[in-house]
């Protein structure tokens, strides 16, 4: 179980609204990867999308037409943008962690890079499985540990603080899971773990970067702008890490799917 401060991670998706489509080429690519997984194994239904953003996921799902999708998220503004894409056929404001369904209303629940915003990803998991039917599958990916690494590392040579969120463990997760696997009601769960490495010109395309994607709700954080100084200290830091591609930021990703027995 993590801390989070749910309202200022849905105030922080909120502003990046606007930013979000063209900086997110790599939840993109994880999405398309859980959306054809979605297409190849759930032939029809009702589908959830959890934690829906701008509507990435289940406007590409709603294209099939044996698909009644429904869109929810936290944040008011990603979920309005998602109806302005006319994403879903239905809108929900709403948390993953305490989901607003009755139990069994889903053939499948798809939900892409959102869960590592929740307290507890078990819980998350325990939520989403609950409004699952029975023989129903959940398609999850969230980031896990050591995400963003190069950025802990440098913004620790700078001050004490939080400056990049906790990500689970892959043992935790592996954890969850195993007890998850315990619950007779729940099978063929499949854990596909990978990393991808972004690069950027510079430390503030960076920063930028998670900006623009909503990235940057921490639960310790102090508010107020970063001082010059502390900048050039964290653009030295980070200096190590790069290369003539680039600086480097490296995410990990876990995929997960899950039926419901
Ligand atoms: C990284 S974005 C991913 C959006 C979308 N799934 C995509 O693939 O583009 C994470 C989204 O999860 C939402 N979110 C975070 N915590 C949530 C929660 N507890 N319940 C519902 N949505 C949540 C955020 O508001 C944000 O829109």
């Amino acid at each position: 179980m993590r801390l989070v401060d749910k309202n200022s991670i849905a105030v922080a998706f909120s502003k990046a609204v606007q930013t979000y489509d063209q900086q997110a080429s790599l939840q993109r690519e994880i999405a398309d990867s859980l959306i054809q997984q979605v297409l190849q194994n759930v032939p029809m239904g009702k589908i959830l999308d959890a934690g829906c953003g701008t509507g990435y996921v289940a406007q590409k799902l709603k294209k099939n037409d044996q698909y009644y999708i429904t869109a929810l998220d936290l944040s008011e503004m990603m979920l309005y943008k998602a109806e302005s894409n006319h994403s879903a056929h239905n809108y929900v404001q709403g948390d993953i962690e305490a989901l607003p369904f009755k139990d069994g209303s889903f053939d499948c629940v798809v939900s892409n890079l959102a869960m590592q915003w929740c307290h507890s990803l078990e819980m998350a998991m325990i939520e989403q499985l609950r409004v699952l039917k029975l023989g129903g599958q959940l398609y999850l990916s969230t980031l896990i540990q050591p995400s963003l690494w190069e950025l802990k590392k440098a913004w620790q040579t700078v001050d004490n603080e939080q400056h990049v969120m906790d990500f689970i463990s892959g043992e935790i997760l592996e954890n969850h899971l195993a007890q998850l696997e315990l619950n007779p009601k729940v099978d063929h769960i499949v854990c596909h773990c990978y990393a991808k490495e972004l690069l950027f010109n510079d430390i503030f395309s960076l920063l930028k970067s998670l900006q623009n994607i909503g990235a940057t709700a921490l639960p310790q954080r102090k508010k107020g702008l970063m001082g010059k100084d502390q900048l050039q200290k964290l653009a030295d830091a980070y200096a190590i890490y790069q290369d003539e591609s680039g600086l480097p930021l490296t995410y990990y990703v876990a995929e997960l799917r899950v039926t419901k027995l």
